[in-house]
C-alpha cells in the first residue's frame, strides 16, 4: 500500500514530512517516481492530467490538495472512488482576508484615486457610507460563508446566495432564482465563491451584469470559467461595471496578451486568494487517510452528482 503525490505548484517536501511522521507505514511517492503503481491506494493531487489516475488499478480514494475539485471531475477517465476536498484547512482565513481587502478597495474608491494619482489630480471624492456598499456573496459554503461573516462583522450589509437555504449571523441568506435576482438588485459589490459546476459555469455573463446596479464591482476568487470574459470586458468598458478584482481566469497562467493585464478597471492576482499550506492542511488529510483505512466516512467527501 502507498500514496502518490502529484502537483506542479505545491512543494511535496512538507507533505512527505507530515505524513511520514503521522503515518509511517504508508510509503509516500512523488510522481513520476512511483516504483509499483499497482500498490498505490491513495493519491494526493492538484490538477493531474486527464487519464492520469488510470495507472493505479488498486486506487481506493483521491484526496484533493485544494477545495475546488472541478478540474478532477472534468476527467472522463476518473476512477469511481471517493474523492475528498479540503474543507477550510487554512484557506478560509486567507480567502476572507482577500475578500475584505477587495471590498474595502472598492468601498473606499481606490480605483478612482488610482486613476487620479496617475493623472496627478488632487480631488476629494464623496465617501461611500458603509450602508451603500452592500456586498453580495455568491456561494455560502465553507469559504464564502466565512468571508460573508467577516464582512458583516466589519459593518457591511451582506447578502449571500446558495443552492439550499443557509443561516449565517448578520447575513441575509438567499437561494433560488428569486434569491439571485434580489442579490443582483441590491449588491454594489459581488464576490464569487461558487464551485465550478455545470450549473454555475458561465453564470457571470452579460445577462448577469445587466441586472446589477450600474457601476457595481465584481470580485472573483472562485474559478475563471464562471465568467464570460468578453462579457466582463464589455460591461467594464460600457460603465455597467465599475471595476473588477480577479484572482482566477479561464486560462491560467493568464496569457501575456490578455486584455485584463492592462485594463484600467481590472486589478488582478495570480490565483493566490487561498493557498494550500501543508502546515495548516496536512492534519485534515492525515485524519482522512486514517478514516479511510478504518472504513469510516472522510471529511469533505465530494458529491459527484452535484459537482462539488
Ligand atoms: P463549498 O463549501 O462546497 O461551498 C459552495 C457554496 O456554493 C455552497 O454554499 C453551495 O450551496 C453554493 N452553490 C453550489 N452550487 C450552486 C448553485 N448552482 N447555485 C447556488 N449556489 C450554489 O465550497 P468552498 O470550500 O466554499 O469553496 C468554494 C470555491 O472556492 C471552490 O470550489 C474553489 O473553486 C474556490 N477556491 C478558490 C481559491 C483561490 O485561491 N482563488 C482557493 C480555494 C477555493 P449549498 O450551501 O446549498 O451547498
Ligand atoms: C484553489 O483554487 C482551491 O480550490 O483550493
Amino acid at each position: 500500500m502507498s500514496l502518490v503525490f502529484y502537483s506542479l505548484t505545491d512543494d511535496a517536501h512538507p507533505w512527505r514530512e507530515a505524513l511520514a511522521r503521522a503515518l509511517p507505514a504508508l510509503p509516500f511517492h512523488v510522481w513520476p517516481d512511483v516504483p509499483a503503481p499497482e500498490d498505490v491506494r491513495y493519491t494526493l493531487v492538484w490538477k493531474p492530467p486527464a487519464g492520469w489516475h488510470r495507472q493505479f488499478p488498486g486506487l481506493r480514494a483521491i484526496l484533493s490538495l485544494g477545495a475546488g475539485v472541478d478540474a478532477l471531475l472534468e476527467d472522463p477517465d476518473l476512477p469511481a472512488v471517493p474523492i475528498t476536498r479540503l474543507v477550510d484547512g487554512g484557506l478560509a482565513r486567507q480567502m476572507a482576508e482577500y475578500t475584505l481587502h477587495a471590498v474595502l478597495h472598492f468601498h473606499r474608491r481606490m480605483p478612482e484615486y488610482g486613476r487620479q494619482q496617475r493623472a496627478r489630480q488632487w480631488r476629494i471624492l464623496d465617501p461611500n457610507a458603509a450602508d451603500d456598499s452592500v456586498v453580495g456573496v455568491l456561494g455560502l459554503g465553507v469559504l464564502g460563508g466565512e468571508a460573508a461573516r467577516l464582512l458583516a462583522v466589519a459593518g457591511f450589509p451582506v447578502c449571500g446566495w446558495s443552492r439550499t437555504p443557509r443561516r449565517i449571523a448578520g447575513v441575509d441568506c438567499l437561494w433560488g432564482d428569486d434569491g439571485l435576482a434580489a442579490l443582483q438588485r441590491r449588491a454594489r459589490i459581488v464576490v464569487n465563491f461558487l464551485p465550478l459546476t455545470p450549473a454555475t459555469r458561465g453564470l457571470l455573463d452579460a445577462h448577469f451584469f445587466s441586472r446589477l446596479q450600474p457601476g457595481a464591482c465584481l470580485v472573483n476568487v472562485a474559478r475563471g470559467a464562471h465568467v464570460v470574459e468578453t462579457d466582463l470586458l464589455a460591461a467594464l468598458d460600457s460603465g455597467q461595471l465599475g471595476g473588477a478584482m480577479l484572482d482566477v481566469f479561464a486560462q491560467e497562467p493568464l496569457p501575456v496578451g490578455h486584455p485584463f493585464w492592462s485594463h484600467p478597471k481590472v486589478v488582478l492576482t495570480p490565483h493566490v486568494a487561498g493557498i494550500t499550506l501543508a502546515a495548516e492542511a496536512a492534519a485534515q488529510v492525515i485524519q482522512n487517510l486514517r478514516r479511510l483505512e478504518a472504513g469510516e466516512a472522510p471529511q469533505g467527501l465530494v458529491d459527484r452528482a452535484a459537482g462539488y
